[in-house]
């Protein structure tokens, strides 16, 4: 085990995150963060415990956030790292929607998309960790959310637990009928997880002045070639913005989005699954189940218990 140095700190990791984007790390294509090698440590956040601190910020027994990955230990700079508010329940909240996750949702909602009440949103992996907060955020910003997840639990736990105004899923129906069916006043926003085919059949469907914000493309991460279903010509027609964007473009306001959210859940406003495997060993199966739909809400992975 590394031993920290003056300004370090040694945390064990208690949960790790796995996330669509580690999928780009192993590639070799271009990118806007540096490929993995072989043997090194897959890129991750996770949520510890500080063992030994080097640094007078931390002490001993201290919950943190970092950019951890998947390891049992790992020595951080201490200005990396993330003290947990006291009395987080459950801590794990940190690592979804009071973490990137839920960031995401907010700054590609209220910021990409510019949503505005009444608008009809669209948000594509609808049951998945983003997809599950960025529906709920459209309705509390009076929106109606139009949810597209696969399977039909899936579609019934969008309407039931997070409140989605209307469902599809896009394993069993024609998804162009049933984005049709389900947004009879056309698409204001469209936020999307996973582009290919799903998002194929939302775009006839857009408003005048529509916003994509383009948050994921998951069907295309596994692909050697990914399909094109864009045609730019729809920007014309539809005079839309489509805006790709990442979290981390947010990093100076996440204390603002945090806030924000963690007033949503202690008002009891915001709801989540979280789709926890046990145990560092079975995090590449968690990871490849991600991307088979085998997860509800968040997938996590559960480390070690607090000490
Ligand atoms: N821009 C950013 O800063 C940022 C930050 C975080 C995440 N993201 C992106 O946001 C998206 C969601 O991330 P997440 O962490 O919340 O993952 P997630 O939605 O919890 O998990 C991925 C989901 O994608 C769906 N999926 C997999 N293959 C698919 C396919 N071929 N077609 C349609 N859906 C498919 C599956 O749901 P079904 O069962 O419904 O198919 C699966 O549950 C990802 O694209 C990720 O890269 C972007």
């Amino acid at each position: 085990m590394q031993e920290p140095r003056a300004g370090e700190v040694l945390v064990r990791a208690l949960w790790i995150s796995v996330d669509p984007y580690q999928r780009g790390r192993m590639s070799q294509a271009r990118s806007y963060a540096k490929s993995l090698e072989l043997g090194d440590v897959i890129t991750a956040q996770a949520l510890g415990e500080v063992v030994e601190s080097r640094d007078p910020r931390y002490e001993a027994g201290d919950l943190v956030v970092g950019q951890l990955g998947w390891q049992e230990y790992a020595v951080a700079r201490a200005g990396s790292l993330r003290k947990l508010p006291p009395g987080l329940e459950p801590p794990s909240l940190a690592l979804h929607v009071l973490g990137a996750t839920g960031l995401t949702a907010y700054f590609g909602l209220f910021d990409v998309a510019k949503v505005v009440a009444g608008e009809t949103v669209v948000v594509s992996g609808a049951a998945g960790g983003v997809g599950q907060i960025a529906g709920q955020l459209a309705k509390l910003a009076g929106c109606r959310a139009v949810g597209i997840a696969g399977g039909p639990e899936k579609v019934a736990e969008l309407q039931k637990v997070y409140g989605y105004d209307a469902a599809v899923d896009y394993k069993a129906d024609d998804a162009r009928d049933a984005v049709k069916a389900a947004c009879p006043d056309g698409v204001d926003v469209y936020f999307d997880n996973v582009g290919g085919d799903v998002s194929a059949a939302v775009y006839p469907r857009l408003n005048v002045g529509a916003r994509i914000a383009v948050c994921g493309q998951v069907s295309q991460y596994n692909l050697v070639r990914p399909v094109p279903t864009f045609h730019p010509a729809l920007l014309i027609v539809f005079r839309a913005r489509m805006e790709g964007f990442l979290v981390t473009d947010y990093a100076h306001r996440y204390d603002e989005g945090i806030a924000r959210l963690a007033r949503w859940v202690a008002n009891g406003d915001l709801r989540w699954h979280e789709h926890v495997t046990d145990g560092l060993e079975n995090a590449p199966r968690a990871f490849i189940g991600m991307f088979h739909g085998e997860n509800r809400g968040k997938t996590l992975v559960k480390v070690a218990e607090r000490t």
